[in-house]
């Protein structure tokens, strides 16, 4: 499951919550505790998926509500309709457009600003 997000560092995309087995898994980089900690839905049973290894079965994960929103093509295909469910921002897991809500235009201004945002967290998140 360990891959790179892009060759851009660690997305968080891949937020999960550990319900069990959290000691069947790989340890935790610095960089994975990094990142996590910029995510403000973050528990202290939160891992990166695609950095956790799984060591021995019986590994239980439970997925943060909402959609997590990777690009502007995302969402640029719902304008005019409603969420469906909480639209997540990718690394702080603030929620952009709540669930029921009509996304439109203005959603994606707030996504440019994001998208500037990533790129700065990416610098931070670089290997110590
Ligand atoms: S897929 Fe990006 S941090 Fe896991």
């Amino acid at each position: 499951m360990l891959k790179e997000c892009g060759g851009r560092g660690l997305c968080a995309t891949c937020h999960v919550y550990i319900k069990q087995g959290m000691d069947f898994l790989s340890g935790m980089s610095r960089r994975e505790q990094r990142t996590l900690e910029i995510i403000t839905s973050c528990k202290p049973n939160s891992r990166l998926a695609c950095q956790s290894r799984v060591l021995q079965d019986g590994v239980v994960v439970e997925l943060p509500p909402g959609m997590y929103v990777k690009s502007l093509q995302d969402i640029e295909a719902l304008i005019g309709r409603r969420a469906q469910t909480d639209m997540l921002h990718p690394v702080t897991g603030e929620v952009l457009v709540e669930s029921g809500k009509l996304i439109a235009r203005s959603t994606i201004k707030q996504l440019e600003n994001t998208d500037f945002q990533i790129g700065s967290y990416m610098t931070k998140t670089t290997d110590a």
